[in-house]
């Protein structure tokens, strides 16, 4: 016989099997890029908070201490602390007994006095105006006072005694009656010393225990 002939294709045959993952393989090279343009500047920061003030170095030095050199001074007008210990400046005058102040600013003014044989009503005084007082009994007492002051330039401050029977304002070799003062700060920093400053001449006059 003959041999047939041939028979139609088989079906397709069923899925093979997932194979197993590869190796992972080597790290390649890092790549080589050009550096990019320079970006926009930022934005502005907010504003930072105010700082302390620095310090200031007053360019204006003014201090007086100066002591009474003798005893009972005249009263109703200002009492002349002759015998100067300090006066940086010249601020002070000893012959009239005022102090004037060189710049607009803080002071500081003190009395201590000495008080013998009478009573003593004193004040501390500012442009004809007396700031403070102090009354003492008759013996060996002290009258002390001291007060922070705002002057303005050209101001007047001094010590007064009110009348002639109290007026025990008292020195002696073992007893000083003193007056004094010192600028504490100048409202400013940048006032040059003696910029506009003209010493005004302080009127001889009596001047009335109270003030106007
Ligand atoms: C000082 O103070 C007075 C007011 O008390 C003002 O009129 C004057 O301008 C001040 N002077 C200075 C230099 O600041």
């Amino acid at each position: 016989g003959y041999p047939g002939v041939s028979g139609p294709k088989g079906d397709l045959g069923p899925k093979g099997m997932k194979g197993d993952p590869g190796v992972v393989g080597e790290r390649g090279l890092p790549g080589q890029g050009t550096t990019g343009a320079t970006g926009p500047k930022g934005d502005q920061g907010d504003m930072g908070m105010t700082g302390m003030p620095g310090p200031c170095s007053p360019t204006v030095q003014s201090t007086f201490s100066a002591a009474l050199l003798t005893s009972f001074p005249q009263p109703s007008r200002p009492v002349p602390f002759k015998r100067v210990i300090y006066n940086l400046n010249l601020h002070y005058n000893p012959d009239n007994g005022v102090y004037t102040a060189p710049v607009n600013g803080t002071y500081v003014f003190s009395y201590h006095l000495q008080v013998s044989t009478r009573m003593l009503k004193v004040g501390l005084f500012h442009n004809f105006e007396a700031v403070v007082r102090t009354t003492t009994p008759v013996e060996m007492n002290t009258a002390s006072q001291q007060v922070v002051l705002s002057l303005s330039q050209g101001d007047w401050v001094w010590v007064q005694v009110k009348d002639i029977t109290t007026n025990g304002m008292y020195t002696g070799s073992e007893a000083s009656s003193t007056f004094s003062g010192f600028l504490l700060y100048p409202d400013r920093c940048d006032d040059m010393f003696g910029r506009d400053y003209t010493e005004k001449s302080f009127p001889d006059q009596d001047i009335p225990f109270g003030g106007p």
